[in-house]
């Protein structure tokens, strides 16, 4: 059981980035988004999809000239996609070949089994390899994610380049095909003078590690081109340790089409601003209505900082995009209904979940906690037990100084409403979500379902404070 408290020392770097951020080498910029690979199946059955993951060292090059040390999955960051139907019978089989570490793949946001769940209570040994199967059922098309999730090493895994785009499409998808189906991951890069990878600082441990570079698809500002009056079809993931996005397209419609579990309801039309905390996702229908160029590009947002201040920034362009005059084939429209998201009924039980942040002297110097209901994760310990089918409410209230974007394994839930300063708010509309931003002080009261058995983890998605505990485990008894 690792020991999750930090000691903060005198003297000790809090990474104010100053000395990284004049150091920094450019990142080359404006080549054409390009398209990230997909795994192979070597099925030939229909229905079947069979892979390998291998997590390794690797090196690339994100700067002409320098080499920069990695870790990657098949030997590129972003890992390769993985694309699937729904009903297919997936087996992927994970060699774990990271030195002297443990690690696991997890399905991030698929109702996969729990014993294939790539949790921290099922970890896959250096040199040992595993086999996970699951399908993914009828009515879970959405864009997902994996990643690696070993107790106390899953940020350090995942900024140097292990994680990687999950798509379940649907054979009857209601978005017509015209509209393409266009992937940005983002992840983000902090790099030394040396190309090399930094070691996290304390700052870092406690605000989470942000990137000075932003990339989409690996690539920094990369140009994608469109025709003028087309409809695209965008997925966006959001697949960095700690950076909160929040985004605008002027100059481009956005319909808000998807949300973590996949479509909404009915589309969303002016989606101008675009919100993803660490781990979410998001399916846009976009629309260029005048030739010229405009820029994807962050709005800033405050999440709340220890330590040196240091707000993810305004106005940097994270991808461009290009309208050429030409007019793209003729579209159908949108359709107006996208499927329906069932009600759960009411709930059958409340649970809450306080989330706070502790300092406090100890021997070695200051102390940080990162805590679930005051207590920090431990691998022996239920938190929680629960009914499969049962449906629950939870309530999760951040009493910390900064935001927290809370994560639940095994399924999907539906967010009720959300509570601040004693006003409360329920969405506008229906969307199925595995990640929500808590911001501090709020509280935010999910309802959900666990329809397979086993033990599952809810935890902070900034991976920082995952790997300092800020997480928990419920047990789903049959
Ligand atoms: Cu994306 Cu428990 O993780
Ligand atoms: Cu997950
Ligand atoms: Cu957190």
């Amino acid at each position: 059981q690792p020991d999750h408290s930090m000691h903060a020392m005198p003297g000790m770097d809090m990474g104010g980035g100053d000395q990284t951020l004049t150091a920094a080498p450019a990142l080359p910029e404006g080549a054409p988004l390009r398209e990230l690979p997909r795994l192979a199946s070597r099925s030939q059955q229909a229905g079947v999809f069979e892979a390998e993951l291998t997590a390794a060292p690797a090196s690339t090059s994100f700067v002409p000239g320098l080499e920069t040390p990695i870790l990657a999955y098949n030997g590129i960051t972003p890992g390769p996609v993985i694309e699937v139907f729904e009903g297919d019978r997936v087996s992927i089989t994970f060699r774990n070949r990271l030195p002297d570490q443990e690690s696991t793949i997890h399905w991030h946001g698929l109702p996969v089994p729990a014993d294939q769940d790539g949790n921290p209570v099922s970890p896959v040994l250096p040199d040992a390899e595993q086999t996970y199967s699951f399908e993914p059922p009828k009515g879970s098309a959405g864009t997902y994610w994996y990643h690696p999730h070993p107790h106390g090493k899953t940020a350090s895994q995942v900024y140097r380049g292990l994680a990687g785009a999950f798509l379940v499409k649907a054979k009857d998808d209601p978005i017509p095909a015209s509209y393409g189906d266009t992937l940005f991951v983002f992840t983000d890069l902090r790099l030394a003078a040396d190309g090399t990878l930094p070691e996290s600082t304390m700052a870092d441990l406690m605000n989470g590690r942000v990137g000075d570079h932003v990339l989409v698809n690996g690539q920094k500002n990369p140009v994608l081109t469109v025709a003028v009056g087309e409809f695209r079809r965008f997925r966006l993931l959001n697949a960095t340790n700690a950076r909160f996005l929040r985004l605008s397209l002027a100059g481009a419609s956005l319909t808000l089409i998807g949300s973590d579990g996949g479509l909404l309801e009915t589309p969303v039309a002016d989606a101008d601003e675009l919100f993803l905390a660490p781990a979410e996702r998001l399916e846009i229908v976009a629309r260029f209505d005048k030739p010229g160029t405009m820029s994807l590009r962050t709005l800033g947002y405050d999440r709340g900082w220890m330590g040196p201040n240091r707000p993810e920034e305004a106005g940097k362009d994270l991808l461009t995009v290009r309208v050429s005059e030409d007019r793209g084939p003729s579209q159908p429209p949108l359709p107006g209904r996208l499927r329906p998201i069932p009600d759960l009924g009411p709930p059958a039980v409340t649970r809450r979940f306080v989330f706070t942040e502790t300092m406090s002297m100890g021997a070695g110097g200051m102390e940080m906690g990162f805590l679930i209901n005051g207590a920090a994760f431990h691998m022996n310990r239920v938190d929680v037990v629960s009914k499969a089918g049962q449906v629950e409410l939870w309530e999760i209230a951040n009493q910390a100084d900064m935001d927290h974007p809370f994560h639940l394994h095994g399924t999907q839930f539906q967010i009720v409403e959300r509570e601040s300063e004693g006003k409360v708010t329920k969405p506008a509309f229906r969307a199925l979500k595995d990640t929500v931003n808590v911001r501090r002080g709020e509280t935010v009261r999910i309802l959900l379902r666990q329809d397979l058995p086993g033990p599952r983890m809810y935890h902070c998605h900034i991976l920082e404070h995952e790997d300092l505990g800020m997480m928990g485990l419920v047990n789903v008894e049959a």
